[in-house]
């Protein structure tokens, strides 16, 4: 029980209704206020300025990174800021070609279709795209037996914006077919700051520097998660009746959801724990740690992982990953002396 609340905190995946209506609200519309990912901005508002000017569509976008970086809501700001309409679909709900070229059949010219955890089409459909994306048309074979015939079907000018977790599950003709490709990125502690200024005026509620501060630190580098133990720490101050959050109301509550000082929840710390004391630290294949830990591999290398390697708790070598000396001290385990 309490370790699924744990990974409902930090998980990619949006929970239930209520959070997806809030992530609703939360979402920026434009580029500007879009915070953070400085880099993806300036180079997408240069792509964004000239398709409009040649009034063309813009080309194929894959954004990847971690789960709750924001690779939905860009998406969104894109289509916003080209002043085109977007039609929204995934990997896994595309069962068969016919559904994706009813979806492609009804865009109008310089619309965008966004397929998310687009890793995870299946390769029958992911062909389709190929000429869709190619050249704007695709050939599907129609009737049975006698009467089959393939029929050639013109699309309009279009932008796919694909979006992953895994980019490396990506074959390489489809990944070739974008011609824009950016890398979310971690956000740092002030633009998490920012992000949870702007969530809480949206929430109306007020939260102490200090207490936001503290919040934008443990929030592993994701607006998701922000905004998500936000939410969590405004119910303890809520309960206890005060008007602004305070500092110490958001460490109890974090201590309380088992977010320790580093952001790291229980599913972190039961990664580092089955390397260290299953495993002498490592090298652990991501398979072996999937099984003693309970979580799926995809989860794994999509959500956990990268954090842990970026914060420098893991260390990627030839023969798999290891856990450095820093994931011994956090977890207040002594260090191996060789
Ligand atoms: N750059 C950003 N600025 C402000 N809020 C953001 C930003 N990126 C993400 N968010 C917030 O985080 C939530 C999760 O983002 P989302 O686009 O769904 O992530 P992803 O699709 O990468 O999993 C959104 O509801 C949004 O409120
Ligand atoms: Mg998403």
């Amino acid at each position: 029980m309490v370790e699924n609340k744990e990974n409902s905190i930090v998980s990619g995946k949006s929970q239930g209704i209520e959070e997806e209506q809030t992530e609703f609200s939360l979402r920026p519309q434009t580029l500007k206020e879009y915070l953070g990912q400085n880099r993806v901005k300036k180079e997408l508002a240069v792509y964004i300025e000239a398709a409009k000017k040649r009034d063309e569509a813009l080309d194929h976008v894959l954004l990847y990174g971690p789960p709750g970086l924001g690779k939905t809501t860009l998406a969104f700001v894109i289509a916003n800021e080209l002043g085109v309409n977007l039609k929204s679909t995934s990997g896994p709900a595309i069962e068969k070609a016919g559904d994706l070229v009813a979806l492609l059949t009804d865009l109008d010219p310089g619309d965008i279709l966004f397929i998310d955890e687009i890793h995870r089409l299946a390769k029958p459909i992911e062909e389709v795209l190929y000429s869709a994306m190619e050249d704007y048309y695709v050939d599907i074979v129609i009737g049975e037996g006698q009467t089959t015939h393939a029929v050639h079907v013109p699309l309009p000018p279009f932008t796919l914006v694909g979006a992953t977790t895994l980019a490396g599950q990506l074959s390489a003709p489809l990944r070739d077919r974008f011609g824009i490709v950016e890398h979310l990125q971690y956000y740092s502690i002030s633009e998490l700051e920012k992000i949870i200024s702007r969530s809480s005026s949206v929430f109306k509620i007020e939260i102490a520097a200090q207490a936001a501060h503290e919040l934008a630190r443990r929030s592993r580098g994701t607006p998701r998660v922000a905004n998500r133990l936000l939410r969590r720490v405004r119910d303890f101050a809520q309960v206890k009746g005060e008007q602004i959050i305070s500092f110490t109301t958001t460490t109890n509550s974090l201590k309380q959801l088992q977010v320790d000082d580093e952001g790291l929840n229980q599913t972190d710390r039961k990664i580092l724990r089955v390397m260290i004391e299953n495993y002498h630290g490592g090298p652990v294949g991501i398979r072996t740690l999937a099984a003693n830990t309970g979580e799926d591999v995809e989860t794994i290398q999509s959500l956990y992982e990268p954090y842990l390697l970026q914060q420098g708790f893991l260390l990627m070598t030839p023969r798999g990953r290891v856990v450095t000396d820093k994931a011994y001290l956090q977890l207040g385990l002594p260090i191996p002396n060789e």
